[in-house]
């Protein structure tokens, strides 16, 4: 089943955005994406729209700006009802964040300068001095490091769990999560898992978090379940569909998808998304024009593209699952396992593009496969048009402690691919030619 087979006002429990439709039909994203957001006339006529280089908007006259700052800070509910001030909101953002909501099914989103910001941002919003983070593992290293060794500064502590974990274990976790946050006179703030999990593809079981916070804490209460989509989203996978209050992506990969920018964002209900906005407002880290612009015209090809390269990846796993040097896949598409098995069958839409490849030997054998490539290029990131391959244990998850790196399946005989659009054949014989030198 493909993105385009949902129908974005299916009831669920995250209040929808109002879709536009035609003939009582509701317009699917891939239609939306060409124009949802912005209306030509009030830009002399301009069928897309210019980017708007400003700092600040002038206001009707003082009545109106003073409404929109009771709209901003929080004075009066429904925030701001016209622009201010780009740091808080601009017309490309906003065009953006209309489109970005419309894939999720969710009813606000917010942009951000980096999928990191937005990372940081979210947690910001939530954790006050003594609360406690519940996570799963892995995580983007930046993520897990924010966590530990910058909010710790501030006193917030957190309580992990690997992806895969059962409801019984979650509901675990939960409980020491809650007896740590009695102790030290705080709450648990947060919910926050990442899957697939960055490198390994580990997938979380969101439904089982869904039902161990809500048996926890009577209900969603005020602790949201985050969820980092990079990997599989908007297209392969919709976790608010699945119990997950916030959805967070990196836009520098599959949404922006031609590693020429640096963004990120958050969708979910507007009571969710209100307090970051209001520490957004106050921070900044908001999308620049530029940048939004350009995810405005990647998100009309986003179906297509990603579409292309999961196409393309289950071709080059095939091959490479046959491949006498190769130990194994971390591929969404070949799962043995059978708990994972279950969540993919349960949560994904599709087996994405991204995955690990256990090749037989350590970091010597990744070292001259990754130095033969001669399409596939030699870099960090994901997402992009072009297929790209890297080390996690020596690059992107260096800094994770060498214990925790083996707990969590960051081998030194991993390498990660993520498949571009380019012809899958020639991907092959790329990747023939460079595992002929090992
Ligand atoms: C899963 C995941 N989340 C978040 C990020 C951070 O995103 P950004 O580089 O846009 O800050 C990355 C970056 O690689 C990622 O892979």
């Amino acid at each position: 089943m493909s993105e385009t087979d949902i129908d974005p006002t299916t009831p669920r429990k995250n209040p929808q955005p109002e879709v536009p439709r035609i003939q009582g039909r509701a317009l699917k994203p891939s239609t939306l994406m060409m124009g949802h957001g912005y209306d030509p006339t009030l830009s002399e006529g301009s069928l897309k729209s210019p980017i708007f280089l400003t700092s600040t908007f002038a206001f009707e006259n003082a009545a109106a700006g003073k409404r929109h700052f009771e709209g901003i800070t929080g004075k009066r509910p429904g925030g701001a009802e016209g622009l201010v001030y780009s740091r808080f909101n601009a017309p490309n953002q906003e065009i953006l964040e209309d489109r970005l909501a419309i894939w999720d099914g969710a009813e606000d989103a917010l942009s951000f300068s980096s999928g990191m910001t937005a990372i940081c941002v979210l947690m910001l919003a939530y954790a006050n001095q003594n609360d406690v983070i519940v996570h799963s593992g892995p995580l983007y290293a930046a993520s897990e490091g924010f966590i530990a060794k910058v909010l710790s500064k501030f006193g917030v502590t957190y309580v992990d769990f690997p992806a895969g974990a059962t409801r019984e274990e979650i509901d675990g976790v939960l409980a020491k999560a809650k007896d740590q946050a009695a102790e030290r006179g705080g709450k648990v703030c947060m919910v926050y898992v990442e899957s697939p999990g960055n490198p390994t593809n580990a997938l979380v079981d969101i439904e089982a978090v869904r039902d161990s916070r809500d048996a926890a804490f009577g209900g969603e209460g005020d602790v949201p379940i985050a969820i980092d989509n990079t990997f599989l989203g908007p297209l392969w996978q919709r976790p608010l569909d699945h119990g997950a209050d916030i959805v967070v992506y990196s836009l520098t990969k599959y949404v922006g998808g031609h590693s020429d920018l640096v963004a990120g964002s958050i969708a979910g209900a507007k009571k969710w998304m209100d307090p970051v906005r209001a520490l957004r407002n106050t921070m900044g880290g908001i999308c620049d024009p530029n940048t939004a612009w350009m995810l405005c015209r990647s998100l009309e090809t986003v179906e297509l593209r990603m579409q292309r390269a999961g196409e393309n990846a289950a071709k080059v796993c095939d091959y490479l699952s046959q491949h006498a040097k190769v130990e194994g896949l971390g591929y969404l598409g070949m799962i043995e396992d059978e708990r994972q098995k279950d969540i993919y069958a349960r949560h994904c839409l599709g087996a994405g593009s991204t995955f690990s490849l256990l090749l037989k030997g350590g970091e010597a054998e990744c070292f001259r496969f990754l130095d033969s490539l001669r399409i596939a290029k030699l870099a960090v990131s994901l997402g992009g048009t072009e297929t790209l391959a890297s080390h996690p244990a020596s690059m992107t998850h260096l800094s994770v402690a060498e214990g925790r790196r083996a707990e969590l399946g960051i081998s030194d005989n991993l390498v990660r691919i993520s498949i571009g659009i380019e012809d899958p054949d020639d991907l092959i014989a790329d990747f023939e030619q460079a595992l002929e030198s090992v």
